[in-house]
């Protein structure tokens, strides 16, 4: 199968009342557990590559592993570029066939990221790949700061409605207390500050930082309009806690893929219960 746009999932999810997972490949035994939880599953997913993944593995080999995987896989595959803040990687995204980009210009004023959020849909929309665009600002759990200063990072329903309605965006990642990376405590998400958004915006809400989030609330916030769920971390602690594990088992070992292959069998675990939780199995 090709890859499909993310706009075309999110179109269905929204309908259907689930959320699409959007997990983070950075390796092939990422992409492949991708697939393999997905297939298990029955369930439409997407591949998502960061700035940081395709520094990494390169964008050649990231876009040609997920390509691939596509191509003999039996659900719907998107490929999308996870918080694109430079434009020139947008476009070489686009160039090396993403079927969706994501535009994070979070960080500049409101109508700078209008703007520039503009420029990446005048090159993406005529030829069909979808553009995430993010309001707000989703930090790492890492940034020590305030519940007060938290908040007033979170995105502003109003600004929302002006955002989406000025750009015609056709998804938008929200602020309302997620965060990326390992969370210290338990994430309290700001549920009525969704669900005013999301009667202002109609189009598909995306929330990052899922991993670590409970179960309850991401289907809660899904209830509430929230059609794409970012996974990374869950990913990488599933994957590198098998390997000590294997490690300090088999001290001896030099063959990688005894390693790497149990650590592989993790990762589609916990995509797969993911994925049960967003309730897109079966949806392929
Ligand atoms: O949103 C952030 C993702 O978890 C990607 O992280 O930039 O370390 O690849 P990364
Ligand atoms: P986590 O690493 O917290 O799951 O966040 C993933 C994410 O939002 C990628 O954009
Ligand atoms: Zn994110």
């Amino acid at each position: 199968m090709a890859l499909v746009s993310v706009s075309k999932l999110l179109f269905q999810a929204d309908k259907g009342g689930y959320a699409v997972g959007a997990f983070n490949a950075n390796n092939m035994e990422i992409v492949q557990a991708i697939i393999r939880a997905a297939e298990l599953e029955r369930s439409p997913v997407i591949m998502q590559a960061s700035q940081g993944a395709i520094n990494y593995a390169g964008l050649e080999f990231i876009s040609g592993m997920v390509k691939i995987a596509a191509e003999s896989s039996s659900v719907p595959v998107a490929l999308h570029l996870d918080h694109g803040t430079d434009f020139e990687q947008v476009v070489k995204c686009i160039r090396s066939g993403f079927s969706s980009v994501m535009y994070d210009g979070s960080k500049l004023p409101l109508e700078e990221n209008i703007a520039m959020t503009k420029k990446v849909l005048d090159i993406a929309r005529p030829i069909e790949v979808s553009v995430e665009a993010e309001l707000g600002k989703i930090g790492g759990t890492e940034d020590d700061i305030h519940v007060s200063e938290k908040e007033a990072m979170y995105t502003d329903p109003e600004e929302a409605r002006y955002f989406v309605e000025q750009t015609g965006v056709e998804s938008l990642a929200i602020a309302i207390g997620t965060a990326h990376g390992q969370y210290k405590g338990e994430p309290r998400l700001d549920f009525e500050r969704l669900a005013q958004i999301k009667s202002l915006v109609k189009i598909p809400i995306v929330l990052h930082g899922s991993s670590g989030v409970p179960d309850e609330s991401l289907r809660k916030a899904i209830k509430l309009g929230v059609c794409k769920v970012n996974i990374d971390t869950n990913i990488r602690e599933a994957l590198v806690w098998t390997m000590r594990k294997v490690m300090a088992e088999n001290p001896a070992e030099i063959d990688p893929r005894k390693i790497l292959g149990p650590a592989r069998d993790a990762a589609v675990e916990i995509i797969r219960e993911k994925i049960r939780v967003f309730g897109s199995s079966g949806q392929a």
